[in-house]
């Protein structure tokens, strides 16, 4: 959708006011700008709420929708209680809503075609096609795209027989990375320091089948060492522009230590992506990526989020993802001071080269609050205290901090916990520092019973 120049003015205006006064726009503002979208983001995650959250500050959104949404998102859009995976429903709920946008959260919609059928259907949407989301859905397609293409990663070899894996197990040396093909809720790695872990991972997964169909083939890896930083790109088939760096902490107790988790809290920048290495993630990852999607005739638009570990070799991609990050979103979203709206029409119409997006230069910091056992079996419906304090419309609340609500629930009146990861929350600061100090203190102000956090995050 192409803009006029007096839309355009207007805009900056309202943008720049949007960036002194924070999100406490008011709807005045926004009813001054025609035409509008109503949009709909499906997931229900940290990473839908913020991704709503700067949406809402859009002069261009009409109204917000989300499927199936919790008890932050219910704030900013209307909910429907569509799950993501139900993609006839959505497209139902698309069609009866009259919505211009569709955003899609989650990998699993993407993997099962949501873009393919929604754009056969005329809706327009964002996100990239099922043919190039296997990146994310299969790693060994992955690594045949990233060993064709030059993008440094490490040393693999797929089997799709449990026999010849075992056998390469048996003759390998260790520590060595075993990883489900598919998707598997991020629990299909697992790095096996002696042969016996390799072979339990192996039967696990091939014979066994505790990731159903997506463990049927493994990918056996050479084991790196570096820190860890994930990377994200608008990519509109042949253009892409780079965010700024953000670190996840993965595991779920301090140190790095217990077990992987869906990510405990992020930070950005990061400490590992500076000068040579932010060059090196250019021309040796993104660079060869996109030349690899026109010389594959892989059509991409949407995000890239490559996991990327910084090895004494430099940057070498550990997976590809075909969406946003969480918690990375959250704290990407809090650094962005241009409207996402723009971005995300931008990639899906081939124009990237044309905007550039304007970051906040201070650093952002979100710690995740988990319910007590994630990311093991957990109990929901535990009632969530302290928010009215902190939550960013109360006046006596820090400006800086935003919380972004993940695993909650609306139940007569009160938020209850209602997932693993339950709230996210996020401030800014000066420098890592100051933002972690705001965050952990609106942190402390939200109790529920069983509430898991990392303290270490940018620590
Ligand atoms: P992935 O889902 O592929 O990103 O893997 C999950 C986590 O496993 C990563 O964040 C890394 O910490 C670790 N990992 C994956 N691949 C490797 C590797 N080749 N060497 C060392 N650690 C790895
Ligand atoms: N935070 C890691 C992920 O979104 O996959």
């Amino acid at each position: 959708m192409r803009r006029d120049e007096s839309l355009k003015g207007r805009e900056q205006f309202t943008n720049q006011r949007i960036i002194n006064e924070g999100w406490r726009w008011t709807e005045s503002v926004r009813n001054i700008h025609s035409p509008v979208m109503n949009i709909l983001v499906i997931g229900s995650g940290g990473r839908e709420h913020a991704l709503l959250w700067k949406l809402s500050q859009s002069p261009r959104v009409s109204r917000l929708y989300c499927a199936p949404g919790n008890a932050g998102t219910a704030k900013l859009a209307t909910n429907h209680a569509v799950p993501a995976t139900d993609l006839q429903g959505l497209m139902a709920l698309a069609k009866s809503q009259l919505i211009d946008l569709t955003i899609v959260g989650p990998d699993d919609p993407l993997a099962a075609g949501i873009v393919d059928l929604f754009q056969e259907n005329g809706l327009r949407v964002f996100g990239p096609l099922a043919a190039a989301a296997r990146l994310e859905a299969s790693k060994s397609f992955a690594k045949e795209f990233m060993v064709r293409h030059g993008i440094p990663t490490a040393a693999s070899h797929t089997f799709s027989n449990s026999e010849a894996a075992l056998a390469h197990c048996r003759a390998a040396s260790y520590p060595l990375v075993v990883k489900a093909d598919g998707l598997a809720l991020g629990k299909g790695v697992v790095i096996a320091q002696t042969r016996e872990e390799a072979e339990t991972a192996v039967r696990q997964s091939m014979i066994e089948k505790v990731f159903g169909d997506a463990g049927s083939i493994v990918v056996i890896e050479e084991f790196l060492t570096g820190p860890e930083c994930s990377i994200h790109a608008l990519v509109d088939g042949t253009n892409y522009t780079l965010f700024p760096d953000a670190k996840d902490h993965k595991r779920a107790l301090d140190g790095d230590q217990g077990l992987n988790t869906g990510g405990m809290g992020t930070i950005s920048p990061s400490r590992e992506v500076e000068g040579v290495m932010a060059e090196r993630i250019r021309h040796e990852v993104m660079d060869p990526f996109v030349q690899g999607l026109a010389a594959d005739g892989l059509p991409f638009n949407g995000m890239l989020f490559p996991g990327l570990m910084m090895t004494p070799k430099g940057p070498m991609v550990l997976e590809f993802n075909c969406r946003f990050g969480d918690p990375e979103t959250q704290v990407l979203m809090r650094r962005l001071q241009s409207d996402l709206l723009d971005l995300i029409e931008a990639t899906i119409d081939g124009r990237l080269s044309s905007v550039q997006p304007v970051w906040d230069e201070r650093a952002a910091v979100c710690i995740v609050l988990a319910s007590g056992g994630y990311p093991g079996p957990i109990e929901k419906g535990k009632v969530i205290t302290g928010l009215k304090e902190v939550e960013v419309e109360e006046a006596s609340a820090d400006p800086d901090v935003v919380i972004f609500h993940a695993g909650t629930a609306l139940k007569n009146g009160m938020v209850v916990t209602n997932g693993g990861r339950v709230l996210g929350v996020t401030a800014l600061g000066e420098t890592i520092e100051e933002a972690r100090t705001k965050a952990y203190a609106a942190a402390d102000k939200i109790a529920f019973e069983g509430k898991q956090l990392r303290r270490d995050i940018g620590a």
